[in-house]
């Protein structure tokens, strides 16, 4: 009999078809709620091949039910919701979708910057609202994006395609990360600095780093404190790397400006957060790999990492 898969979420037919003459394929059938973990664990345990969202927590009492599975595939870049270690020790794989979000994931970051340099959001309701009666000389004016610095804070795959926008808008690209990166420094023109001169110096603090245990709460009392008084924070990656109340205490007292967040702490935030009620605050709801080409691609990746692995082969993108 074949192997049995479950997938976390429902996804379309078109793109799961192909893997049924593989796989006895069974699917959270509900778009409107994640699937919920006694379903999970059930299922789970049942399972060769797992494929996941990033709501899901595969820690190691799920595992611990699973006899039969050989992978999880994380349908995301980020595998902070994946206990690695606990999945080793059962000699089961992990894989993520890196690459195929990069470029898709690096637009959304600097689409968030400019949206909140430039208060879009703000001005697209002036307008819907009915309150544009007039032009005047400083109506929504922001900040200025070309010829700034921006400091990227973890340059990865994803912190060099916003090094390459930055470079097109003419910015001083400075970042920092675990390690140096000559390739970056000799094609982007950027800039290493500790993290200190970082926060210090940047007009645009972009948080891309992964979260894990080191980079839990890295943005604190002390990092804004240490941010230009007009310094923008944007956070593409995970909301767990900020120490939310911190930043609202922050934005409060004009300690920097504003800030762009594609993600939060916890997700979904809750309707009356102190952070949606700031009009110096760009909130979007995790879309950083949110388009068709890139969700289908992600699709596709994880599921192909499943064959793989199902077939005896190597995954095609283990988390690293
Ligand atoms: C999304 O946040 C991802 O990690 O792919
Ligand atoms: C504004 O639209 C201008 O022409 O300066």
């Amino acid at each position: 009999s074949k192997p049995i898969v479950y997938i976390t979420r429902c996804l379309p037919e078109d793109v799961v078809e192909p893997y049924r003459k593989h796989f006895q394929i069974d699917m959270w059938e509900y778009e409107d709620r994640p699937v919920d973990r006694n379903t999970l664990r059930e299922k789970a345990a049942q399972a060769d091949g797992l494929l996941t969202v990033l709501t899901e927590q595969v820690d190691d009492e799920l595992l611990e039910q699973c006899k039969n599975l050989k992978i999880v595939a994380n349908m995301a870049v980020g595998f902070d919701n994946i206990d690695v270690d606990a999945a080793s020790k059962r000699n089961i794989s992990v894989t993520n979708t890196p690459d195929v979000l990069t470029e898709t994931t690096a637009d959304l970051t600097f689409a968030l910057m400019m949206a909140t340099a430039r208060r879009l959001v703000e001005a697209s309701s002036y307008v819907k609202e009915g309150k544009w009666q007039n032009w005047s000389p400083l109506l929504l004016a922001g900040t200025d994006i070309h010829h700034k610095k921006i400091g990227i804070v973890g340059m990865g795959r994803i912190g060099e395609a916003v090094a390459r926008r930055a470079s097109g808008f003419s910015m001083d690209i400075l970042y920092h990360n675990r390690s140096r990166k000559k390739e970056a420094e000799d094609e982007l023109g950027a800039t290493y600095r500790s993290l200190e001169a970082l926060l210090e110096e940047a007009d645009y603090v972009v948080c891309l780093t992964p979260h894990t245990p080191e980079t839990e709460k890295m943005f604190d009392a002390e990092a804004f404190a240490r941010m230009k008084k007009d310094a923008i924070f944007i956070n593409a990656s995970r909301g767990m790397t900020v120490d939310e109340d911190a930043l609202i205490q922050a934005l409060k007292t004009g300690e920097i400006a504003a800030a762009g967040l594609d993600v939060f702490a916890e997700e979904p935030i809750d309707a009356d957060h102190p952070l949606l009620q700031m009009d110096n605050v760009v909130c979007l709801p995790h879309i950083g790999s949110a388009t068709k080409e890139t969700r289908y691609k992600m699709m596709e990746l994880a599921l192909e990492n499943i064959k793989l692995v199902l077939s005896g082969s190597e995954p095609k993108t283990p988390v690293e």
